[in-house]
């Protein structure tokens, strides 16, 4: 942790003491800071109250407020020179190109949204499930389905047509938008089928959906349900080339969507996030991670899927006025260069991506870099994962020239966007290869043990936000009790007023007040900067006639960070085998989707028990760590361990192949 701070002599001159003095007025009087904050954005009517505390943990932001994010992110450019700036620069996999600007994009949202109105009936408060690939049809069906005052529910093209239906049932959704295929790796992968199957599995459970808009992406034949079904160019043909949707007033506490994340059990959570708090949050969060200026072209290569591309490449960038990239396929597709051809073809200034794409890249060696120039970078940004210190400094070396601070943001789908990370925006404060720095203004940041206080530098704790911030979650669709139970009861102290929002990953502050993320604290894994709950991926193995018993944790990967692995018991009557193996990955496959699946299964007898039942899933980390595995005293069979251990073993002889 003593890694000495980096100095820059180009325009980021390290300015911690002017960061430090916008920090402490920032959260010198909290309210007044957002509320100036808020000031820069275009509201109906401005707030009553900036923040409404009176029933706590559901604050309220801009209470009184109405507003619209399509105003932000559209409207305001009418007449000002973004208004014919490129909004979009999409590149799809095989090579296909487009330029949208902000003009067109504005257009396009106007005739989708009419079209949406008029023809397949959304009103204010509908929600929309959205399950579209990389492609511009998505921000664009994200921006009218908002613009009408609707709440869209995104969900990743990866996932399976078992997660889709989960997702649909649970928001009760009446309308999807979805494509026909697109392209991965070179081949189609066929989405309208898979949105077929949810809709089938979605009606077991009782909920209908009665509408589905389809985009033609891949010109693969699809199935089509005569009535319910509906072409979205035949959608936009019907309206009027010049259509004007007045975006729709909502109140600043409505919902703008929900995204779902897994948790530590079986169920996504729907998180729900506010129309003016998440819009006020990453207005300004954005300007504070990446400094934007006019001539920029900022890619964020992740998928809108997550909340890093809702934040990052379609609300952020838009509600700024800046030229984004947008890439549909592989990032390795067809070479592993495609990344850096993309930077040098669009001319990318800052840059934004995981830690597990930097370290794929890195693993394919220099030579797919040094054919690049990549001259034009000047920030570049990590998020989703603890980046480690080699590949900190190869992504500041080889990738920056030593010319690109980087901006380690932590954050997650719950608090809107950035909660700890650099703010070259502001001023630049002095790096530390694989720390994410300092909290950025507003947000009150600790670090805690076990028993509630403070931790001492360099003492491994539990993060904590001890303040309300605007890009927080409302709460959890369906279930405010989750909400309070999983991120406001460990540390609060209601009796005496004091509410502590606990996002479960370990981090540690040294002797300089630097935050270092260290990882999840509670059953939820990291794959490649997705979050996995183990039970969710334990409730699908369970699924199969063969399997009685299933434990679910994570492996350390070096490239990924995480990966699944699943020890497993079988059932009477079955034998281990390579075939059941695979088809054990094949059920978590169909049931949640491809990145879920185990790196592999271990079979073992029996699984490490407590002797009230309770699998020791910390044995099977502790193995697979190669750390101790510590108390065993509350085993109920010791013989398990040997067992595990012995297919830990194997495990690790085979990866290291
Ligand atoms: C979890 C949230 C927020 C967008 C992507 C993931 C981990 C996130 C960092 C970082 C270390 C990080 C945390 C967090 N995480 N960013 N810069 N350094 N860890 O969103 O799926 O909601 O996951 O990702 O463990 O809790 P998410």
């Amino acid at each position: 942790m003593s890694e000495e701070a980096l100095p820059f002599k180009e325009k980021y001159y390290p300015g911690l003491e002017e960061y430090l003095d916008f920090y402490e007025e920032s959260v010198r009087d909290i309210e007044g800071f957002w509320d100036s904050m808020a000031r820069g954005l275009e509201w109906y009517k401005t707030w009553d109250k900036v923040l409404d505390d009176s029933n706590p943990p559901f604050y309220r932001w801009f209470t009184g407020a109405e507003t619209n994010i399509n105003l932000n992110a559209l409207d305001r450019w009418i007449g000002t020179p973004v208004f014919d700036k490129v909004a979009y620069y999409w590149e799809g996999e095989p090579g296909d190109r487009r330029t949208i600007s902000y003009r067109e994009l504005y257009r396009e949202v106007n005739r989708l949204a009419w079209s949406l109105r008029e023809e397949v009936g959304i009103k204010p408060g509908d929600t929309v499930t959205i399950y579209l690939p990389m492609i511009p049809e998505l921000p664009t069906t994200m921006l009218a389905v908002t613009r009408l005052g609707g709440i869209h529910s995104v969900v990743f093209s990866g996932f399976s047509s078992r997660a889709l239906a989960d997702r649909i049932v649970d928001a009760k959704a009446k309308v999807l938008v979805t494509a026909d295929g697109f392209y991965r790796r070179g081949r189609v992968v066929r989405l309208k089928d898979s949105a077929d199957e949810a809709i089938a599995l979605a009606r077991e459970q009782g909920v209908e959906v009665e509408k589905v808009v389809v985009v033609k992406r891949a010109g693969v034949e699809v199935s089509w349900s005569e009535g319910r079904d509906v072409w979205y160019h035949d959608l936009l043909e019907k309206a009027p080339s010049r259509a004007y949707v007045r975006p729709e007033p909502r109140k600043a506490t409505d919902v703008l969507f929900i995204l779902y994340t897994s948790g530590t059990t079986g169920r996504p959570k729907g998180i729900m996030h506010s129309v003016g708090g998440y819009m006020t949050y990453v207005y300004n969060v954005f300007q504070w991670n990446w400094d934007p200026a006019p001539g920029d072209v900022y890619w964020c290569a992740a998928d809108i899927g997550w909340i890093t591309g809702h934040t990052y490449i379609v609300y952020g960038p838009l509600m700024n006025g800046v030229t984004s990239v947008m890439y549909e396929g592989a990032p390795d597709y067809p070479d592993p260069g495609r990344i850096w051809s993309i930077v040098d073809r669009y001319d990318v200034t800052t840059f934004y991506t995981s830690p597990t794409l930097l370290r794929l890249l890195r693993k394919y060696g220099d030579q797919w870099v040094e054919k690049h120039s990549l001259e034009t970078l000047r920030l570049l940004g990590t998020v989703g994962e603890p980046i480690n210190p080699e590949v900190w400094k190869w992504y500041y070396e080889k990738i920056g020239k030593r010319k690109a601070p980087i901006v380690d943001t932590w954050w997650q789908t719950e608090t809107g966007a950035a909660m700890i990370s650099p703010a070259p925006g502001i001023s630049l404060v002095p790096l530390k290869p694989g720390s994410a720095t300092l909290p950025l203004p507003g947000i009150v940041a600790d670090v805690l043990d076990y028993t509630g206080d403070p931790a001492e530098p360099g003492k491994k704790g539990l993060i904590v936000i001890k303040k309300p911030w605007p890009g927080m979650l409302m709460g959890i669709w369906g279930d405010p009790e989750r909400y309070v139970r999983t991120y406001w009861s460990t540390f609060s102290r209601p009796e005496e007023g004091i509410w502590i929002y606990y996002p479960a990953d370990y981090a540690v502050r040294d002797e300089d007040g630097y935050f270092w993320l260290l990882g999840r604290a509670d059953e939820v894994l990291n794959v490649a900067g997705h979050r996995l709950g183990t039970i969710e991926l334990e409730d699908a193995i369970l699924t199969h006639p063969a399997v009685s018993e299933a434990a679910v944790v994570g492996a350390p990967d070096p490239v990924k960070g995480q990966v699944p692995v699943a020890a497993v018991v079988l059932r009477e009557g079955y034998e281990p085998s390579p075939e059941l193996e695979e088809d054990i990955k094949r059920r978590v496959r169909e049931l949640i989707g491809p990145i879920a699946v185990p790196a592999r299964i271990l079979f073992v007898k029996k699984l490490p028990k407590t002797r009230s039942g309770k699998i020791m899933r910390r044995i099977l980390i502790a193995l697979l760590e190669g750390r101790p595995i510590g108390d065993t005293s509350t085993l109920e069979d010791p013989t398990a361990v040997e067992e595990v251990k012995k297919a830990v073993e194997e495990f690790k002889r085979l990866a290291k192949k």
